[in-house]
């Protein structure tokens, strides 16, 4: 039996689904996720089931095994997250990760923070949470600074790279020694409006520009090219026809200090696997 066919299995007998689709009435007030796990020789999987997912079943009852692909994830056991941050402006949504470490919500060690500027808002940001910081840039380092800071994210341990405002690209050094370990958070809901040059306002004019119902912020794996890796998740921000690169702008960096902590949530629960 296919590890799909017992999921298959497991599904019917757990709720309730058949030809005609599952109960209106399980989901009518559910708007979130709702996990289930199970546990086969090929690893646990999770089924997750959300809102439009049982539209989609509802309406096309034989395209049944797809969705259920669709509708499943591995998971694994808890992983240990050792952060390091890299940012060249604000640093709002270091900020505010390191705030849901700090209350409990993201269950993390941040371990140093790396700026390539030595005006970035980040610095306070270092100070504030009583961080290691480093500003590493070719003024200060000539052509070191990749192996300065690689040589302390060994000294640091850490295992996972958050860029949040990063505005240096990325060298080869970096995603060969943490392959599928460095993220990314980008103010578009990616693949639209990312790419060499598309940063800050002007994803958010060509969002204005496009008339655009909705947009938001995207968390993505980073590859050797722009904004091209995985995606781990994304959050929609309604665009109004009053809104202005501001106002825009401040809703999805709002959305963006949910959206990282709860990848990084879904990430040290074993959800989302890098
Ligand atoms: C965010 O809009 C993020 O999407 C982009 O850079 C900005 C960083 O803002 N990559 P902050 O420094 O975290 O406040």
């Amino acid at each position: 039996m296919t590890m799909l066919e017992k999921l298959t299995r497991t599904y019917d007998r757990t709720l309730g689904w058949g030809n005609g689709g599952f109960g209106i009435g399980y989901y009518a007030n559910e708007d979130e996720k709702v996990p289930k796990r199970f546990e086969f020789e090929e690893g646990v999987f999770e089924l997750l089931l959300q809102r439009e997912n049982f539209f989609n079943w509802h309406y096309k009852p034989n395209d049944y095994p797809e969705h259920l692909e669709q509708l499943t994830r591995r998971v694994t056991a808890p992983q240990e997250l050792r952060l390091a941050f890299f940012a060249s402006g604000r640093g709002s949504n270091v900020d505010a990760i390191l705030e849901n470490i700090e209350s409990g919500e993201l269950d993390a060690s941040p371990k140093i923070i790396f700026t390539n500027r030595n005006d970035a808002g980040v610095i306070n940001v270092a100070d504030k949470r009583k961080l290691p910081l480093l500003i590493a840039n070719k003024r200060i380092y000539k052509d070191h600074c990749d192996d300065i800071i690689l040589g302390l994210l060994r000294d640091f341990d850490v295992n996972c790279i958050v860029l949040a405002g990063y505005l240096k690209k990325i060298s080869p050094k970096f995603i060969d020694a943490y392959p599928g370990h460095i993220l990314n958070i980008h103010p578009s809901l990616l693949p639209k409006y990312g790419g060499k040059g598309m940063y800050g306002s002007r994803v958010h004019q060509a969002v204005l520009d496009a008339g655009d119902a909705v947009s938001g912020p995207s968390v993505h794996v980073v590859t050797e090219g722009y904004n091209e890796g995985q995606l781990l998740g994304q959050r929609i921000v309604e665009v109004t026809e009053e809104d202005t690169i501001k106002s825009l702008s401040s809703r999805i960096l709002h959305a963006e200090h949910k959206l990282f902590t709860n990848v990084l949530i879904e990430i040290q629960q074993g959800r989302i696997l890098l």
